[in-house]
């Protein structure tokens, strides 16, 4: 299905996500051989670059994989695939030079049926000024255009449906791929088939024998440096709306009626229109302040933000799905940064079995995303030996030790290759978009208007804001770890 000669624009080639993701993920896939050695690289940015210098800004973040050590011939045969053009965005000139540069390319390939590829790496002012660009001067007019574009996708419903109603005219549903790229990381993309091919846990995963689901991301670090973008956005913006909500919806919808693209799409949107109203009052929100041996600064410390800010680094909120499957569980999704650690996990907290077992603990599944991705149960076994006491242990299924020789790729470069192959199945529909703002609205407005709360302030480096422990505790989480010595390793393996 791959098409040859296809060319890849990435503009907003001198920034720091074509830097740090884009270009890499493309070198991943050219050096694991999947992507084609006839395909034509061209960055496009504002900055004046020689090929040289954008090499030199892009080769130190092309990875180790799996420990891997950049392959120098690979890297110089990916480099001949590059090249770059500087121009502005909202002008002609530098469309024309690019249009010229890929029409060249593909008359001296022959090339009948064009495959243009178009990536935005680009900050949302110029978002659209550059797919106007695109469809006026470089669109392909006989063959595929297809245009990647990264979140920000608006701030609110208002504004997304803006956007939503510029682009749409330009280009078609099929040619646009909203990136998520929660969607291509190894855990997130098995959660179906974790789900609805074991029949034990399809059987199990419902109201009747879940009592909380929790999806948590942490990271260990605060704004560093990006405090100024951050104000404005704030922690539900930045990974709750997007990548947390795609988790919630992988784990909560039906059965899709097929691996087609929109049989899954579908199904995403079906359970998000059943997701109720988030109550406002019953959220917890924070603000990181200093770290308690005073090293590592507060938010507020970043030169960049509002001295007065109320922006939110974390927040826990709770949701709740009216459907026959899900009605009565908490479903609560948390997200702090500067936290003690950096972990994205989902997990499932089992009902207490009964009669003489009531007093043993609840079964727990976690799906761990990141670090060390993992799926393991907490599973109760009798002690061995003489005695009869229950004991709990695990199910283990660590991706390290259990599939030591498999190529795990980056979020990226699982989805750019999907975007290259024309699947839309990891990607984010204008509907399913639409249900998510429409979810997230309200509690926006209600965080940056006048009846704001205060975000409670939690030190830089601990596990959570203090409150954090009894509001899992009111959503039916039972914290067991406490009294029995049971605890999962967390470290990465060596
Ligand atoms: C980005 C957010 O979308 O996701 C960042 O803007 C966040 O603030 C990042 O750090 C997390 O992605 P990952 O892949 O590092 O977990």
């Amino acid at each position: 299905k791959f098409v040859k000669d296809t060319v890849i624009v990435v503009f907003g080639a001198s920034g720091d996500l074509a830097k740090k993701k884009t270009f890499p993920a493309l070198f991943g896939l050219f050096r694991e051989g999947y992507l084609d050695p006839s395909t034509k690289i061209i960055g496009y940015a504002r900055s004046q670059l020689t090929h040289s210098e954008l090499r030199a800004h892009i080769e130190p973040h092309l990875g180790k994989p799996n420990g891997k050590e950049v392959d120098d011939p690979k890297a110089e045969q990916f480099f001949q695939m590059v090249s770059y053009i500087s121009g502005a965005y909202d002008k002609d000139e530098g469309y024309v030079t690019l249009r010229d540069h890929i029409e060249q390319f593909e008359h001296e390939r022959d090339v009948e049926t064009p495959h243009r590829l178009f990536y935005f790496a680009l900050p949302p002012n110029v978002f659209l000024s550059v797919a106007k660009q695109i469809k006026k001067l470089v669109y392909a007019e006989n063959g595929l255009t297809r245009v990647i574009v990264e979140k920000p996708f608006g701030r609110d419903l208002e504004s997304a449906r803006k956007l939503q109603n510029e682009l749409g005219p330009l280009f078609s549903e099929e040619e646009i791929y909203r990136i998520d790229h929660y969607l291509g990381k190894e855990l997130v993309k098995n959660l179906t088939m974790l789900r609805f091919g074991n029949q034990f846990l399809n059987a199990s995963w419902n109201k009747e024998n879940l009592q909380s689901v929790q999806i948590s991301f942490k990271e260990p670090f605060g704004t560093e440096g990006r405090g100024g973008y951050f104000d404005n956005i704030g922690i539900i913006r930045d990974v709750m709306q997007n990548h947390l909500l795609q988790i919630l919806t992988l784990v909560t919808m039906e059965r899709p009626q097929s691996f087609d693209a929109e049989a899954i799409r579908d199904e995403k949107v079906k359970v998000l229109k059943a997701v109720q109203p988030i109550d406002v009052n019953n959220i917890l929100v924070g603000q990181y302040g200093k770290s308690e041996d005073g090293t590592k600064p507060s938010y507020l410390d970043d030169e960049t933000v509002d001295p007065n800010s109320k922006c939110i680094t974390f927040a826990a909120l709770n949701f709740n799905i009216d459907n026959e499957r899900w009605r009565g569980v908490p479903i609560m999704m948390r997200a702090g940064k500067a936290l003690n650690e950096g972990k994205v996990e989902i997990r499932l907290q089992f009902k207490k079995s009964y009669g003489v077992f009531a007093d043993i603990p609840n079964n727990e599944l976690v799906i761990r995303v990141q670090p060390n991705a993992a799926v393991y149960m907490k599973f109760n076994a009798k002690t061995p030996g003489l005695s009869n006491e229950s004991q709990v242990t695990d199910l283990d299924l660590t991706y390290s030790s259990r599939y030591k020789n498999f190529w795990i790729p980056e979020a990226y470069e699982v989805l750019i290759r999907d975007a290259l192959l024309g699947d839309h199945s990891n990607f984010v529909r204008d509907d399913e978009l639409d249900v998510s703002w429409r979810l997230f609205t309200p509690l926006l407005n209600y965080l940056e208007g006048p009846d704001a709360p205060t975000p409670e302030i939690y030190p830089y480096g601990t596990r959570s804001p203090a409150g954090l422990r009894e509001y899992m505790k009111k959503h039916n989480y039972v914290l067991h770890s406490k009294n029995n010595s049971y605890s999962w390793p967390v470290t990465t393996p060596t």
